[in-house]
């Protein structure tokens, strides 16, 4: 887990190393300046799990467009005037010698319409939890909008210092809404079948950062909901991004080794997407790793790269712990957490407001 991995797009022939393996899963902060800037304890937040050993960071969810926003204190990259904030952010991760990745987002129906202003989807299919809003089917002058704000949002993060990108096209944002032939009902070119919406923005990010910035693509191989995605659908999508230029795939799972929430097949998830890959992308998952013998487990399914979420949180120098053999704190304190854990303050208030996401002390 500690010895470094090569990425970078072969094609371009300039591999870049990830001085190891492990990945700081990307997390929101709820954290950032109401004008979608970094705050000051956001940056030491990063520059603290970076100077503590892990090879790669990914960023918090970064707006790439005003009416993706969906989280209260989410930072952005929708205008050149957050130059600064990304540079910033970049600095941070490089102080303590990780890869710096920006994770970049638009949260389509999940975004309420009070930090979006309007709220967009695929299709006119409301999310099935109490807030949510009927979105607006997007116009085909909206999707070729957002599709150029992921390029320029990419063109910003290599402006700014960061080394690659993640497009988030996981955990039912705008992306999976697209893929999703539950929320997809579209009869025109944009429809589900053929990944349009998803590759396109692959590509507009692509152009924008040139062949030798990494471009990583995550994704939540299955919903639950009926029509909701499958593992063949997701199998199709992986060979549609395995034929564009990307360096690295992430899977979204709550457990590394879950079996199909469809029940399709006794087997973990991650077995049969890593066998359908065939070694053609990078793969990275993430999904309650906690020790360093839940490393070895992920690395055994043949991943090349382990992100880690909330382990991160509750131990500050969650990869020291594993060099040095020492177990990490894997519940957050109940009390000074936020200093305890080095924590932005809209993250530890957050950990308090939404009872058991987090295991307690
Ligand atoms: C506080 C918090 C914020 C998160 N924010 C994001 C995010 O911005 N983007 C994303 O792709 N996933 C996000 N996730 C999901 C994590 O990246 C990860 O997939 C999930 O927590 C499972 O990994 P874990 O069991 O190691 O925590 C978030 C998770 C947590 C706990």
């Amino acid at each position: 887990m500690f010895a470094p991995f090569s990425l970078g797009s072969p094609a371009a022939g300039v591999p870049m190393q990830v001085p190891n393996r492990l990945v700081l899963a990307p997390m929101t902060t709820y954290s950032s300046h109401d004008d979608g800037t970094i705050a000051d304890d956001e940056l030491d937040y990063l520059r603290h799990r970076a100077q503590t050993g892990f090879g790669m960071i990914i960023t918090a969810a970064c707006y790439v467009h005003p009416t993706g926003k969906a989280f209260d204190g989410q930072w952005g990259a929708d205008a050149d005037d957050k130059l600064d904030s990304l540079a910033a952010a970049a600095q941070a991760i490089h102080d303590g010698g990780s890869m710096a990745v920006l994770q970049i987002h638009h949260g389509g129906r999940m975004a309420p319409s009070r930090l979006c202003g309007k709220v967009l989807s695929a299709s006119d299919v409301k999310a099935d939890r109490p807030t949510a809003e009927t979105p607006s089917p997007m116009t085909e002058e909206e999707i070729h909008e957002v599709i150029q704000s992921f390029g320029d949002a990419a063109r910003r993060a290599k402006q700014a210092g960061f080394d690659g990108v993640e497009i988030h096209g996981a955990n039912t944002y705008l992306l999976q809404q697209f893929v999703s032939p539950a929320t997809n009902l579209r009869q025109d070119e944009w429809g589900p079948d053929g990944f349009a919406f998803p590759l396109a923005v692959v590509d507009a990010v692509r152009a924008a950062v040139g062949p030798t910035f990494v471009v990583g693509y995550r994704f939540s191989p299955e919903e639950a909901e009926p029509g909701g995605i499958d593992l063949p659908r997701t199998e199709r999508l992986i060979d549609a991004l395995c034929a564009r230029s990307l360096d690295f795939l992430h899977v979204s799972l709550g457990k590394i080794d879950q079996k199909s929430l469809r029940g399709d097949g006794d087997e973990a998830v991650i077995d049969r997407l890593v066998r359908h890959l065939g070694g053609r992308l990078p793969l990275m998952a993430a999904g309650g790793v906690k020790t360093a013998a839940d490393v070895d487990a992920a690395l055994a399914h043949g991943l090349d790269l382990v992100a880690v979420g909330r382990a991160a949180i509750s131990e500050p120098d969650w990869v020291a712990c594993l060099r040095g053999g020492r177990e990490p704190r894997l519940k957050v304190p109940s009390q000074g957490h936020r200093e305890t854990c080095v924590l932005p303050a809209g993250l530890a208030a957050k950990i308090d407001a939404v009872p058991g996401w987090f295991e307690r002390e």
